[in-house]
């Protein structure tokens, strides 16, 4: 029997296909534009994402040679946060606005006005952020309202999917968490909120957990796409909690910390934690009746593109010493003009320069800041540089950088007493040796890879096993497709050194704070 796992998330649709066993045979990726048609704003057309949906799953069937009627199950994951708003006849009424849109802090303080912000964090696990869903709600209510006197649904990226698959509106409790209007503690919609924010229970889907079977696939949907009239789709998770079934962080003591374009801290938890301050966001996890925190700095491996894009091969200045090693990243003149610099390359001139990249600290926040900050307006910098300064100095602060941001979450974790056993790094920056070490380092911990990475496509289609009883449970279908492959211990002499570079790091968001916020008025 095979299993699908099918993503929608920002910038395409993915579908993986994995045997009983958790092998994986086939992925297939379908790309979809993103808009922002005005500043801070970022909307995507949800028939873009069934479009996508479709050809990702038509093309994995065709990629693999897998008889789409042995596929036994299919789950759903994607994107957190976004809002898919919906007329009484279920169709689409204005495009979607997603987890990065930034429009709507004037929401986010009424909502804290009239739930109360100790309130929201007690019961919603978080306080209003500008990403989440909730906000979105009372946006269209304030600024569009002819679209929202049509409104008689809300919709979660990948449950409108759901819906167009299925004819079922349903959601599971680890991406509901991500709207702000979820009851932590029931995982069910919080009927305190929903009063205080004047949002029908009526709009919203029923809540499952993650490996719940939802419905079955319509038979025109099913034929159409080669698959079983029926097939059972389960309830699945937002991205980071999928994928955290992927990479088999569903016990105790487990957190993965990923680098991609922004960077996640998750940490699994037994019950429910929270950040009074709610600089951590707190949420329930894909297996059922657990929960997870979760750090996210949101500019890491994009701070990482950013910086490799403002160089070419032939913009770099080398300092004595380092010409030798330059000329071997850049190989012949020919070659050399005009090349953009590789990931690799980067890495490679940041590995030269010594740890705190002789006194540069570069602060990452490029598109503001959540954990531990939790403001847009923050910005990010350069701080300490001299005249010896060069992109390998830069490339070492800025790996640096994101790993300190990084490292600001897993010390609240620390603080609220949440066991931290194991870091498992997944993302680019677990494929980069420097990157990998860094995090051991810096955190002061082990860190391990895992053998096979695939996303939260693949904790998805775990979770669809799951859900029709090939395994009987997450804890096992993780136990039998989810391997190790390495550790990188920290080095005593670099954490040393490291933490005293992190202490001038930590100082400076709180000493720059008034300037940024003045910066970004100019
Ligand atoms: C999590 C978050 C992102 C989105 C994007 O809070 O905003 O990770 O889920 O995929």
């Amino acid at each position: 029997m095979y299993f699908i796992g099918l993503d929608i998330g920002t910038s395409g649709a993915k579908a993986l296909l994995c045997d009983g066993d958790g092998e994986v045979l086939a992925t297939a990726l379908a790309e979809y534009p993103l808009y922002a048609p005005q500043p801070l704003w970022s909307e995507q057309d949800p028939a873009d994402w069934w479009q996508g949906a479709k050809q990702a799953l038509r093309q994995l069937l065709a990629q693999s040679g897998v008889d789409g009627r042995q596929v036994g199950g299919l789950g759903l994951t994607g994107q957190m946060h976004g809002a898919v708003f919906l007329d009484g006849a279920g169709e689409v009424i204005r495009p979607a606005l997603l987890w990065n849109d930034q429009r709507t802090a004037a929401e986010c303080a009424e909502i804290t006005e009239r739930v109360g912000a100790a309130r929201l964090i007690e019961l919603a696990g978080n306080p209003a952020l500008t990403g989440f869903q909730a906000p979105k709600i009372l946006w269209l209510r304030n600024h569009e309202p002819a679209h929202y006197a049509h409104l008689a649904q809300v919709l979660l990226p990948k449950d409108y999917i759901r819906l167009k698959l299925t004819g079922v509106s349903a959601t599971d409790a680890a991406d509901a968490a991500g709207t702000l209007l979820l009851d932590l503690r029931r995982r069910d919609w919080s009927e305190p909120i929903l009063l205080a924010l004047e949002i029908p229970r009526a709009w919203l889907p029923t809540v499952y957990e993650g490996p719940a079977v939802t419905g079955g696939l319509l038979p025109e949907v099913a034929a159409s796409l080669g698959l079983p009239a029926g097939l059972p789709v389960v309830a699945g998770g937002g991205d980071n909690a999928a994928a955290a079934v992927g990479t088999g962080v569903v016990r105790a003591g487990l957190v993965s910390s990923s680098i991609g374009t922004s960077g996640v801290l998750f940490a699994h938890s037994e019950s429910i934690a929270l950040d009074p301050a709610g600089r951590l966001h707190s949420f329930c996890h894909s297996v059922p009746g657990k929960y997870h925190m979760m750090a996210v700095t949101l500019s890491a491996g994009g701070a990482f593109r950013w910086l490799r894009n403002l160089f070419t091969i032939d913009d770099l200045h080398c300092p004595k010493g380092r010409r030798e090693a330059l000329l071997t990243i850049a190989g012949d003149a020919e070659a050399r003009e005009f090349r953009q610099l590789s990931y690799d390359d980067l890495t490679k001139l940041a590995a030269a320069v010594p740890i705190g990249a002789e006194g540069l600290i570069f602060l990452p926040y490029l598109t503001g800041e959540r954990t531990p900050h939790l403001d847009p307006l923050a910005r990010g910098g350069f701080i300490g540089l001299t005249a010896r300064h060069g992109p390998g100095h830069m490339a070492r602060a800025v790996m640096e950088g994101v790993v300190f941001a990084l490292r600001d979450g897993l010390d609240i974790m620390r603080g609220l007493n949440l066991p931290i056993s194991e870091v498992r790094a997944t993302g680019g920056g677990a494929r980069s040796q420097l990157w990998r070490q860094m995090q051991a380092d810096i955190y002061g911990c082990t860190v391990t890879t895992l053998a096979a990475e695939e996303g939260p496509a693949y904790g998805a289609a775990l979770l669809a096993a799951v859900g029709v009883g090939h395994f009987a449970s997450v804890d096992e279908a993780v136990d039998r497709c989810v391997q190790t492959s390495g550790s990188t211990a920290p080095n005593a002499a670099a954490v040393e050194r490291y933490e005293r570079v992190y202490a001038i790091y930590r100082e400076l968001y709180p000493t720059l704070r008034a300037h940024m916020h003045a910066l970004a008025g100019v």
